[in-house]
């Protein structure tokens, strides 16, 4: 096998190229690279290039390009988008589901079998939806009452590994209070010293989904309560903004909420909710 001495520089990376590479994840999944992101972009790619022995980034995008392009292209989107998420992320949302969305809905369930349906639709590693489980558990039902269910999904299938895993460092869990760190993880001992593992009863309680927003051909049939959609958002233009918060209204139950990051507002996108207050939306009954 040729082995190649490569040493890659973030400006070997043409405009051409750069240009294809735009286009290509943008297309697949609306996620916009600006210029700005042009030396984040080739920096996360020269470990790949190394990996797949290839000696430039033209010859990653004929790759791309080729037949045999299409396990990559998932592998480039996972690489370029940004997964950065930790425990109890925005409080504000938790403590509205606590004081407004859960006694609304205890108030107006029809039968003590409904469950209360949620889903976090760009759930990272998972820290978010654990943390809505760890919520619900300590505020609506205990783990084993399955008074409610949870969705969580994410494009990129190399933090849905880590999320299934449940598995993170202490210095991720700073938001999670110490009686809740004894009551819903179990500490990392030996070769997972510094860890905690979410333990097998919640992790069993949140369901995984590898899933393309911008699809919206989402794999449930029941309405949901709340959705978060946080911290995603901001990665997409207006019209592809549009598309997705009428995808995720249509998911809702009337009366429930979208819950988007702080960051991110819905002025000026068209859409059918209702702001309720900052980064929290409601679907008209
Ligand atoms: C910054 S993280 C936000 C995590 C969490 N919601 C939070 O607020 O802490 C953004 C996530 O969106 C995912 N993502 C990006 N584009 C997506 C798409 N088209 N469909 C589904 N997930 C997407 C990324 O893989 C990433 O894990």
């Amino acid at each position: 096998m040729v082995e190649f001495d490569i040493k890659l520089e973030t400006n070997h990376l043409s405009e051409k190229d750069y240009d294809f590479l735009c286009r290509l994840v943008y297309e697949k999944s609306r996620i916009h690279l600006g210029p700005e992101k042009k030396v984040l972009v080739a920096s996360r790619l020269a470990k790949r290039l190394r990996e797949l022995r290839l000696p430039g980034y033209a010859e990653y995008c004929e790759l791309l390009r080729s037949p045999q392009g299409e396990p990559e292209l998932r592998y480039l989107i996972d690489r370029i988008s940004t997964n950065h998420t930790h425990f109890f992320r925005e409080i504000k949302h938790f403590d509205f589901l606590r004081e407004v969305v859960l006694p609304e809905w205890q108030a107006k369930k029809r039968a003590e079998s409904d469950a209360f349906r949620i889903w976090s639709a760009a759930c990272s590693s998972g820290d978010e939806p654990y943390s809505l489980a760890i919520h619900l558990a300590e505020n609506l039902a205990p783990v084993a009452a399955k008074a409610w269910e949870i969705e969580a999904s994410d494009i990129s299938t190399r933090v849905l590994d880590l999320a299934r895993q449940g598995v993170y460092e202490t210095a991720r869990l700073t938001g999670v209070k110490t009686e809740w760190l004894h009551r819903y993880f179990q500490k990392g001992v030996r070769d997972w010293e510094g860890h905690f593992r979410v333990r097998e009863e919640l992790r069993q309680r949140v369901h995984f989904h590898h899933l393309n927003l911008l699809e919206g051909n989402y794999p449930f049939t029941k309405p949901f309560q709340v959705i978060f959609c946080r911290n995603v958002m901001i990665y997409f233009d207006r019209p592809t903004q549009e598309t997705l918060v009428a995808h995720l209204a249509a998911r809702l139950s009337p009366g429930g909420y979208l819950m988007v990051g702080h960051s991110e507002s819905l002025s000026g996108v068209k859409h059918s909710l209702k702001l309720v207050q900052p980064a929290i939306y409601i679907k008209p009954i």
